[in-house]
């Protein structure tokens, strides 16, 4: 049995049907407010829970042989990004799980002081790697399917905002490619007790990727650079009135103002390891757009 946490996010969603296309047994974590009723189609055993108590963590982790963390943290980082995490590892100890995989973010140990997810990330790294059990940390840049909803409003309107460095670089991620790797992470001999940073296949500069929607739809791009004054400005308005929100956009502000890429023997390691080769974003942006 599966545990998937944050089965209904963009990864945890993948991750589910990918396993019943396995027919593996799944049980996914959900909030009673997800929505969740494809993976119930798809024949998951669906728990009801909120991964802030202690206790529907314990229930959850009854009898899981495996057990992959993939949720976010709703910017409640202290909360989900750590305190579930360690219960989450607590509870595979005690459960004897086979193999633990979690979902970090590249750059986690780079100890950015102003980004209290990626410390969160990172404490959480350490405490899965001293626990004895199996594991596989995957530290994942960008994924392909946040850009959806940017690229569907490009092709509207032509626009694209573009806040910070246009010439900082990335490397962007399939999901579905991701969620391949997680999958075959409990399997694959060479991913097992190891950090392993996951991109696409190609560095690309942030500047690049309007270039991309532009190909992909046949339309010039109106670029909005916005400079990341513009973030310092909205964090101190917002701290007036929300600290803990100001704080949140830290992290926001850190993944704005650096480099998030993987490079070329990181990649080539993970297709060795996993077998497969990587997808570039404009083949995962055409599958999706259907273009
Ligand atoms: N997105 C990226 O570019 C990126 C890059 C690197 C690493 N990551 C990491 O990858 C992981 C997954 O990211 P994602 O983009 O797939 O996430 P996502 O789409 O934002 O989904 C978050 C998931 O967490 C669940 N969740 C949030 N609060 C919860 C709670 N209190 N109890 C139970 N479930 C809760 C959500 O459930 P609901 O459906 O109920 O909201 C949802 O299923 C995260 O740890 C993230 O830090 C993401």
């Amino acid at each position: 049995m599966f545990l998937v946490t944050g089965a209904t996010g963009g990864i945890g969603r993948r991750v589910v049907r990918l396993l019943r296309l396995q027919e593996k047994s799944v049980r996914a974590f959900v909030r009673l407010t997800s929505r969740y009723s494809e993976l119930e189609h798809r024949g998951s055993e669906i728990f009801i829970g909120d991964l802030r108590q202690e206790k529907d963590i314990q229930k959850a982790c009854r009898g899981v042989e495996y057990i992959i963390s993939a949720h976010g943290s709703d910017g409640d980082t202290l909360s989900l990004d750590y305190r579930a995490n360690i219960e989450l590892i607590d509870q595979a100890k005690a459960n004897g799980v086979k193999h633990f995989v979690f979902i970090s973010v590249l750059g986690a140990d780079r100890g950015y002081e102003d980004a209290p997810a990626f410390k969160a990330k990172r404490a959480v790294e350490q405490y899965l790697a001293a626990s004895g059990l199996n594991y596989t940390i995957l530290r994942p840049s960008g994924l392909a399917s946040n850009l959806l909803p940017l690229a569907e409003r490009f092709r509207e309107t032509g626009l694209y905002l573009l806040i910070g460095d246009p010439k900082n670089r990335t490397s962007v991620v399939s999901t579905d490619d991701l969620a391949k790797i997680v999958v075959d992470s409990v399997t694959v001999e060479g991913a097992r007790n190891q950090i392993l940073p996951v991109g696409g296949p190609e560095i690309l500069l942030r500047e690049d990727i309007p270039q991309i929607f532009s190909q992909i739809f046949n339309k010039e791009p109106v670029i909005i650079n916005a400079p990341l004054l513009v973030v310092d400005g909205l964090r101190t308005v917002f701290g007036l009135f929300n600290p803990q929100g100001q704080k949140a956009l830290g992290t926001y502000r850190t993944l704005l103002s650096n480099e998030f890429f993987c490079r070329k023997e990181e990649i080539a390691n993970l297709e060795k390891i996993f077998n497969f080769q990587l997808e570039t974003l404009e083949s995962f942006l055409r599958r999706y757009l259907a273009v």
